[in-house]
């Protein structure tokens, strides 16, 4: 085949750098700043932040370069990339499956995320219309019941962000994508240590620090590994096809190891840097560390209320954590457009907005997940109190992806050719290819199975 059959219809990175960014613009989002602190505060902290560590290093990144490989490979969206994979290299059919599960997981994640990324929004407009200054915990606490209890004005900061990614995505993946992360990435990662400095000044940074970083075995149930696991493949957006669908627009001549490094590396540093900012405020105002999806907006809200300048730093960090938010929604309904670019000969834009608007619907139940429609059940032990939203958390997060992401590795390490494999990945037969091999091959789909067996109760760790 040549080199030009081998470009996708949709377009190219302009650069290795520009899939850097596009990558880390997906991967850095609302699972760093939003969802790490309030899962690890649910967890009970070092244990749990230990083993997610572990899991982007020995799972993430090499299921990672599993999905970049093959997304270039095929170079068409996820589920054409199977198919024109399957026939190249004569594997079963149901493969094809796997691109199939990634686009309904990503309806299924945009539906919630937007959701959330909603109540980013909102928080925009409150942090700049003062509202923060001076508040109590208590005050904080009613104003996010407040939201949290009315589904009108959630619907409303849902559909707007959801019509924010519409937008983009329409514009397809050079104009939109790469433009939005090139500034914003960075400009999110200064005023994270601007919270930084703040949380190093409440008092209480070392009993952040201990809360992080103690690692307490005691405080690890099975649920605790399965959620930190899941979380490693949420947070590196992996298993579902959205670093496929970016890979597939990758140059040929990029290092797809050395990429995947530098984005996971980058995802974890913007992950513990929130961590730090937020649990010396959690701890200093008395807050629940185990408070849910709140966590941040009770906690984030007191700190800019109390530091000077607070309208001003709050309302832009809230309008950056959109920004991140924004770029991870962008790559979550990616594969599903340009499926329907693919096959359906739809224009981009139609094809944009019919996605945007079946997630739109979706993302209603999310919303009546925290009041009309709220209801408790158990999950592994735990007591989960926002029925629809934590179904459909756990669903993706801790099952779909993290089985999606052990497809890919098998798919990588087992169903292609190890020629194909070894042409893509540009590095040559040497060590390093070696423990990548050995690890898609064996550790990446026993570590997953046990997690997934102890949690069905066939092994118990
Ligand atoms: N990685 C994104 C985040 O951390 C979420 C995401 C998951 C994006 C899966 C794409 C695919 O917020």
């Amino acid at each position: 085949m040549t080199d030009e059959s081998r470009k996708s219809i949709h377009g190219q990175w302009s650069s290795r750098l520009a899939f850097i960014l596009a990558a880390t613009g997906s991967a850095v989002g609302l699972g760093n700043i939003w969802k790490f602190p309030y899962i690890t505060g649910e967890n009970g902290g070092g244990a749990f932040v230990l083993v997610y560590l572990l899991c982007v290093a020995i799972i993430g990144i090499p299921v990672m370069m599993s999905e970049v490989l093959i997304g270039r490979r095929g170079r068409r969206s996820p589920i054409n990339t199977m198919r024109m994979l399957v026939a190249e290299e004569g594997i079963p059919r149901i493969w094809v499956l796997l691109g199939w599960a990634g686009v309904v997981a990503g309806f299924l994640i945009l539906s919630y995320y937007s959701v959330i990324a909603g109540w980013a929004v909102a928080y925009v407009f409150r942090a700049a219309s003062g509202a923060f200054d001076g508040a109590t915990a208590d005050g904080i606490s009613a104003m996010f019941g407040d939201l949290l209890g009315n589904p009108e004005s959630q619907l409303g900061w849902h559909t707007i962000f959801m019509v924010m990614t519409t937008v983009v995505v329409a514009r397809g993946v050079r104009s939109g994508l790469e433009q939005a992360v090139r500034y914003l990435m960075p400009a999110l990662f200064v005023l994270l240590l601007v919270l930084l400095g703040f949380s190093m000044n409440t008092g209480y940074f070392s009993d952040g620090l201990a809360f992080l970083f103690t690692f307490d075995v005691s405080k690890l149930s099975g649920a605790a590994v399965l959620t930190a696991m899941g979380h490693a493949f949420f947070t590196l957006s992996l298993g579902m096809g959205a670093i496929m669908v970016y890979g597939s627009y990758l140059p040929g001549n990029a290092s797809i190891a050395k990429t995947s490094v530098t984005i996971a590396m980058l995802d974890t540093l913007v992950a513990l840097i929130a961590g730090m900012a937020i649990f010396p405020i959690v701890f200093a105002e008395g807050l629940e560390p185990a408070a849910g999806p709140g966590l941040i907006f009770h906690s984030l809200p007191l700190a800019f209320g109390n530091m000077p300048g607070g309208s001003v730093f709050g309302a832009l960090f809230f309008v950056l954590l959109v920004f991140a938010a924004w770029t991870s929604a962008i790559s979550l309904i990616e594969p599903a457009v340009a499926w329907l670019v693919e096959n359906r000969a739809v224009k981009r834009r139609n094809a944009a907005g019919l996605v945007g608007v079946i997630t739109w619907l979706l993302g209603i139940a999310t919303i009546l997940s925290f009041n009309r429609w709220a209801f408790e059940f158990e999950f592994a032990g735990e007591t989960k109190t926002s029925g629809i939203f934590d179904i459909l958390d756990i669903l993706t997060s801790n099952i779909m992806l993290p089985l999606g992401g052990l497809a890919m590795a098998v798919f990588a390490g087992w169903m292609m050719s190890k020629s194909s494999v070894l042409d893509e990945l540009k590095m040559g037969e040497g060590a390093m290819f070696r423990v990548w091999y050995f690890v898609v091959r064996y550790l990446t789909p026993v570590a997953v199975g046990i997690v997934f067996l102890n949690l069905i109760g066939v092994v118990t760790f």
